[in-house]
C-alpha cells in the first residue's frame, strides 16, 4: 500500500464518522471581501493568535509559579534559575501588552468600517465584553510577581474602582481580601487570572468567532455602495487563511524580538513598610482613566471630583456600547457622521490622556 493510499483510507474512515467533506465544503463557502481596506481584517486574527500564545506560555508558567506568600520567590526562580524561564515569562508579558494593543486596533477598525451595524450588533457587544475581560486579565496578571512595582501599581489601580460611590470601597476590599494589598490579594488575583477569566473569556470568544462565520466580514461603505458585480472577494480557505497565517508569523517574530531583546524585568522584592517609589502608575492601557480622574480631581477636589470622573468615563463607555442603536443601518444619514466623529473623539481622547499621563509623571 502506498502512503497516498493509506492517507486516503484513513481520510475516508474519518470522513464517514465525522463528515469532514461537509466541513471542508462549509469552509470553502466562506469568502472575504477584497478592497483597499482589507488589511484591517487581519487584526482580529492577530489578537486570536496572541491569546493562544498567552494560553500556551501561561500553562508553562503555571508549572513553577506559586501564588500567595511565595509568589515573588517563585517568579525569581522562573526568571533566574529555570532554563528559558525568563523567555517564557518575557513572551507572556509582552504578548499580553501586544494583545491589548491589537484588540484596540481591531475595535477601532471595525468601528470605522461600521461593522457594528445590523446584523453584527452582537459581534460588537461580545467584542466589548472580550476587551473588558482582557483588561481584567492584564490587571490581575500584573500583581502576580508581587514585586515592588506591581504591588504599588495595584494599590493605585484599585483606587479607581474604590471611587465608585457605595459599592466601590466594598468591591476594592473584596478584591484585596483585606484593607491592604497582601498575599491574600495575590491568591485572589491568581484564581481570577487562571480560572474565572478563562472560563468567561473562552466561551465568549467562541461566540464572537461563530458570529463572524455566520455574518461574514463587513465592508466599508464605499465598497457596499458599489454594484455587486464590481465587488471582489476571495475564498477564506485557503487564500485568506494563508495570509492570516503569514500575519501570525510576523506577529510571532515581533514578539520573539521584543521578548528576547527587551526581557521583562523583575523588580525589587517588596517591602510594604518602605515608601512607594516615585512615579508609580498603572499599565499604559489604564493610564487614560487614571489621568482623567487626576485631571478632574484637580478641577473639582474631593469626592465630588472622583464621582464626576467615574460618571464621565462610564458615560463614554455606555455611549460606545450603544453605538449600534444610534447608527443602526447604512441609511442612518447624519447619525453616521456623528458616530464617525465620536469614534475620532474616542481615539483622540484615549491617546491624549495617555500621553499627558506619562508626561506629567516625569
Ligand atoms: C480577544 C479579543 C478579540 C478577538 C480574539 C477577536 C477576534 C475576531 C476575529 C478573528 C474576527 C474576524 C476577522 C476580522 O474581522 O478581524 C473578528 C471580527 C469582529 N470583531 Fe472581534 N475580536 C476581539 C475583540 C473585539 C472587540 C473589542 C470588538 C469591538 C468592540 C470586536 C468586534 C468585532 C466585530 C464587529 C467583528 C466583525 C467584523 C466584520 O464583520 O468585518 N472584536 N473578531
Amino acid at each position: 500500500m502506498t502512503t497516498k493510499k493509506i492517507a486516503s483510507t484513513v481520510y475516508d474512515w474519518a470522513d464517514e464518522r465525522l463528515g469532514l467533506t461537509d466541513l471542508a465544503a462549509f469552509a470553502r463557502h466562506k469568502t472575504v471581501p477584497v478592497h483597499a481596506q482589507s488589511c484591517w481584517y487581519y487584526w482580529g486574527g492577530i489578537t486570536l493568535f496572541l491569546f493562544l500564545v498567552q494560553c500556551f506560555t501561561g500553562v508553562l508558567l503555571l508549572v513553577y509559579y506559586r501564588p500567595g506568600a511565595e509568589a515573588y520567590e517563585s517568579v525569581h526562580q522562573i526568571t533566574f534559575t529555570m532554563h528559558f524561564g525568563w523567555l517564557i515569562r518575557s513572551i507572556h508579558s509582552w504578548s499580553a501588552n501586544l494583545m491589548i494593543f491589537s484588540i484596540l486596533v481591531h475595535m477601532f477598525s471595525v468601528f470605522f468600517m461600521k461593522a457594528y451595524r445590523k446584523p453584527r450588533e452582537f459581534g460588537w457587544f461580545s467584542g466589548l465584553g472580550l476587551l473588558a475581560l482582557a483588561s481584567v486579565f492584564g490587571f490581575s496578571g500584573y500583581l502576580l510577581p508581587m514585586d515592588e512595582l506591581s504591588y504599588f501599581a495595584t494599590k493605585v489601580g484599585l483606587q479607581i474602582p474604590a471611587t465608585i460611590p457605595w459599592i466601590g470601597p466594598v468591591m476594592a476590599s473584596m478584591l484585596r481580601g483585606g484593607p491592604d494589598v497582601s498575599e491574600f490579594t495575590v491568591q485572589r488575583f491568581f484564581a481570577l487570572h487562571v480560572v474565572v477569566l478563562p472560563a468567561l473569556f473562552i466561551p465568549l470568544l467562541c461566540f464572537h468567532l461563530w458570529l463572524v462565520q455566520r455574518h461574514g466580514n463587513a465592508m466599508p461603505e464605499s465598497e457596499e455602495n458599489k454594484p455587486a458585480a464590481e465587488r471582489k472577494s476571495e475564498p477564506f480557505v485557503p487564500v485568506f487563511l494563508r495570509k492570516d497565517l503569514a500575519m501570525w508569523l510576523i506577529a510571532l517574530n515581533v514578539l520573539a524580538l521584543l521578548a528576547s531583546v527587551f526581557p521583562w524585568a523583575l523588580g525589587k522584592q517588596l517591602d510594604p513598610l518602605a515608601p512607594a517609589p516615585a512615579g508609580i502608575h498603572p499599565e499604559w492601557y489604564f493610564m487614560s482613566p487614571f489621568e482623567l480622574l487626576k485631571m478632574i480631581g484637580a478641577i473639582l477636589p474631593g469626592e465630588a471630583g472622583e464621582i464626576a470622573g467615574i460618571l464621565l468615563f462610564t458615560l463614554a463607555i455606555v455611549l460606545w456600547l450603544l453605538i449600534p442603536f444610534y447608527d443602526p443601518t447604512k441609511e442612518s444619514g447624519r447619525r453616521a457622521r456623528v458616530a464617525h466623529y465620536f469614534g475620532l473623539l474616542m481615539i483622540f481622547g484615549l491617546a491624549a490622556t495617555t500621553v499627558i499621563g506619562y508626561w506629567t509623571l516625569r
